[in-house]
């Protein structure tokens, strides 16, 4: 009988593929340890996501590669870390030093639940394992001291390059927010580079220290100011955030168009009340049409990240600033947050691995002529 090596259980591991990066997981270097003792072979592989939506199908493919190799092994234990993927080439280790990726959640009109989703997202992603930042760019109307449930001054520290703020935490997420420093109901009327300053101050005048994903609840709109501030933060991407009909997705469809404009690759799209359940019967009402925000995506070569239906519930944690992925997490519609999270990060890690590849491609095709 063949012994069993470090050497075979890898060759084991090269026939596991990562069914979003359709590469195995030896050429990803995702594989962290293979140890051997006897006939016990234990490995740990190491996602590019915490929130990997693949995580269980990763690690029982492994378990049965290996399995089907070794049929003498009496023991086999696969277990799974993560290390976020940061973007690769990005300006954002200027500003934001220790931040690896930045996700503006956009829309083209206001109401259609751009807070709501980028709330969620933000608390879904830290409830995965990830280190989660989110900043409230609607500095016209902001919304996360509401929805999270805070109003706490952000405390200052002195550092060596100048004063800093540390930034609120809530809900496993770092927040920070224009509202955290003006007073209750001040009106606030900001010009342009205002806006964008303030914006600017958030990320280098704030101690985010390392997080795997700073989210920026952006203001709605596809004027100079929101083309102002997608060119001020370095973004790794953006999620367009519609509701299901025509006036919205026509909104939708310009945000898209900014993003382009300004080079930042959109990440996908959310369709919030995509639907309603009514609770008394069970009986799905398509309030606002139907599929609009998967025939926006098809459109625009994007990832359709799904959909949010209707519910009260929804609109009650947001005004009682308990995000309802915390406070309800096994409700239908904290499992449909939850997805758009998974797809969310999934894309991320790989466009960053497709980025960090293409180079390395270059060369190799290069090679050949
Ligand atoms: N899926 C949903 N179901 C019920 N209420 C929702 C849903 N999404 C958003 N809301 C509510 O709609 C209002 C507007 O949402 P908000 O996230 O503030 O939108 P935006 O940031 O795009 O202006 C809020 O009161 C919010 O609680
Ligand atoms: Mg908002």
């Amino acid at each position: 009988m063949s012994k069993i090596t470090r050497e075979s259980v890898l060759n084991s591991l090269r026939k596991v593929n990562d069914p979003d990066l359709h590469r195995d997981l030896v050429t990803l270097n995702m594989v962290k340890n293979v140890s051997v003792e006897g006939n016990s072979i234990a490995v740990e592989v190491e996602l590019t996501t915490p929130a990997c939506p693949l995580k269980d199908k990763i690690k029982s493919d492994c378990y049965n590669s290996i399995k089907a190799d070794h049929p003498e092994a009496d023991a086999i234990a696969v277990s799974m870390t993560a290390r976020v993927l940061g973007s690769a080439g990005s300006k954002v280790e200027d500003i934001l030093p220790g931040v690896k990726n930045t996700i503006a959640v956009a829309s083209g009109k206001g109401g259609v639940g751009k807070s709501t989703v980028a709330v969620n997202l933000a608390v879904a992603l830290a409830k995965q394992g990830a280190k989660v930042g989110l900043i409230d760019a609607d500095i016209y109307g902001p919304s996360i001291p509401l929805m999270l449930g805070t109003n706490e001054q952000p405390k200052m520290v002195e550092t060596p390059t100048g004063p800093k703020m540390i930034p609120v935490e809530n809900f496993g997420i770092k927040l920070m927010s224009i509202g955290f420093l003006v007073e209750d109901n001040a009106p606030i009327i900001w010009r342009g580079p205002m806006a964008s300053g303030a914006v600017k101050q958030f990320m280098s005048e704030v101690l985010w220290d390392e997080l795997d994903y700073l989210v920026f609840d952006m203001p709605p709109g596809t004027g100079d100011i929101q083309l102002t501030l997608c060119q001020t933060i370095p973004l790794t991407g953006a999620i367009i955030v519609t509701t299901p009909q025509e006036v919205s997705l026509i909104d939708a469809r310009k945000a898209l168009k900014m993003f382009n404009r300004v080079n930042v690759p959109v990440i996908g799209v959310v369709e919030n009340m995509s639907y309603f359940i009514a609770p008394d019967t069970g009986n799905k009402y398509d309030i606002f049409g139907n599929g609009g925000g998967e025939k926006l995506a098809l459109e625009n070569d994007t990832r359709f990240l799904g959909g949010l239906p209707i519910d009260p519930r929804i609109r009650i944690g947001g005004d009682n600033g308990v995000p309802m992925v915390y406070d309800m997490p096994d409700s239908d519609h904290a499992k449909c947050i939850l997805e758009i999270a998974q797809n969310m990060a999934a894309q991320v890690s790989i466009n960053n691995i497709n980025a960090a590849l293409q180079p390395k491609l270059d060369i190799i095709l290069g090679d050949e002529d």
